[in-house]
């Protein structure tokens, strides 16, 4: 039996390889770093999504999805506000029919505005249309922020959704296969991955990466804060990864798109300084365990430097990863197998009978 599934293989892919030991993230056969920075969200899905859904046009075809989402989540607005962002993102997908459309690039376009939608409505601010004509991470900015972002804004976010496509067998992108595996249909596959997002363990964790940046104030403080919070037995949010033993070459990437944000108080020097102390505190405390800076520790300096509110930096998260939900979804339904491992019965047997 393996716990947690470490080691397992449960599925052949095309679309995205971890290599935790090079610390290397392959997606479609380009490594992250060619990727991010040079390609925008709509080429990266089109990349990702070749030979499972039509790729002509994407720029146009998620504006077209985003308007016909905003249409279909409007009547669900007034129940947003007293839900989490992510609560509120999960209850608009819901609320895309598996029967009437099997639509891949409806599930994207409808994770953005579901994303915009939920954030503004928990901040008890009237919903954004979409702006079809705009890009993807541009409209998705202007439909969260009520205004439109300028150029180095709307890139970093365009950076960032690109990082985060796609990630091997992550335990959202696991979840939307298993759902998947069943036939259930695409949309419950994303909202499944949705619910297995939103964990603190897996892409819940940027939110309180912040906190953790609030309550230690100053990088002079850094070491000491580390020290107790391990102390305590806590996990430094934004450190470790079940596969990676280097350091995850996502965080460098949205590093770098946080150093072009110059001019915006994007907290990079407090940041540098925590990341420094806290590798140094979990080497001294956890020998041999490797643990190293995560995608969630600069993708929390990023949201932020863009304005999104912390909670919702899972939904935006979320918005990204639906194109990698949707192609494992279709990738899972080719294989034509379900996914039904096996446990091992550790309870009570029934009494033999006298
Ligand atoms: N802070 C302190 N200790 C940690 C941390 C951390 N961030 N991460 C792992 N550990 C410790 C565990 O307490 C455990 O120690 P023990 O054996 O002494 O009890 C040991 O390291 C387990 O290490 P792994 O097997 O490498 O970790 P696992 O695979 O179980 O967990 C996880 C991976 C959930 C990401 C973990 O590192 C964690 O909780 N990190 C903080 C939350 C976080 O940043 N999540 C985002 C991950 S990236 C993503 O999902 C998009």
């Amino acid at each position: 039996m393996s716990t947690g599934l470490d080691g397992v293989i449960a599925a052949e892919t095309v679309l995205s390889h971890v290599d935790g030991e090079a610390g290397r993230l392959i997606i479609r056969g380009h490594d992250l770093e060619t990727l991010a920075d040079h390609v925008s969200f709509e080429e990266a899905a089109a990349i990702l999504w070749d030979g499972f859904v039509p790729t002509d046009d994407l720029k146009r075809r998620f504006g077209e999805a985003r308007d016909r989402a905003f249409a279909r989540f409007a009547p669900f607005n007034p129940q947003l506000a007293a839900l989490t962002p992510i609560e509120g993102m999960r209850l608009l997908m819901a609320a895309l029919a598996d029967a009437e459309e099997r639509h891949a690039v409806l599930a994207v376009g409808g994770a953005a505005v579901a994303a915009a939608m939920a954030i503004r409505a928990a901040n008890h601010q009237a919903p954004v249309a979409p702006d079809p004509s705009l890009g993807h991470a541009a409209d998705l900015l202007r439909m969260m922020r009520g205004v439109e972002g300028d150029a180095d804004e709307v890139a970093a976010l365009d950076t960032y959704l690109v990082t985060i496509i796609d990630h091997g067998l992550n335990a959202s992108t696991f979840t939307a296969r298993v759902v998947a595996s069943t036939d259930a249909g695409l949309f419950s596959a994303i909202v499944a991955g949705l619910c297995a997002l939103k964990g603190p363990l897996h892409g819940g964790a940027p939110g309180p990466v912040l906190d953790m940046l609030d309550r230690i104030e100053t990088p002079l403080q850094a070491e000491a804060w580390m020290e107790d919070a391990i102390g305590r037995g806590e996990r430094l949010m934004g450190f470790g990864h079940r596969i990676y033993r280097v350091r995850d070459p996502r965080a460098d990437v949205l590093k770098g798109a946080v150093r072009r944000l110059k001019g915006r108080d994007n907290r990079i020097t407090l940041a540098e300084a925590v990341e420094a102390a806290a590798l140094k505190a979990l080497a001294r405390h956890k020998p041999g365990r490797k643990l190293e800076t995560n995608v969630e520790f600069y993708t929390a300096l990023l949201l932020d430097a863009i304005g999104v509110p912390r909670e919702g930096f899972t939904p935006l998260f979320g918005a990204g990863r639906a194109a990698g939900w949707v192609a494992h979804a279709l990738e899972q339904e080719r294989a034509g197998r379900i996914i039904r491992p096996q446990s091992r019965y550790v309870g009570p047997w029934p009494a033999q009978a006298a």
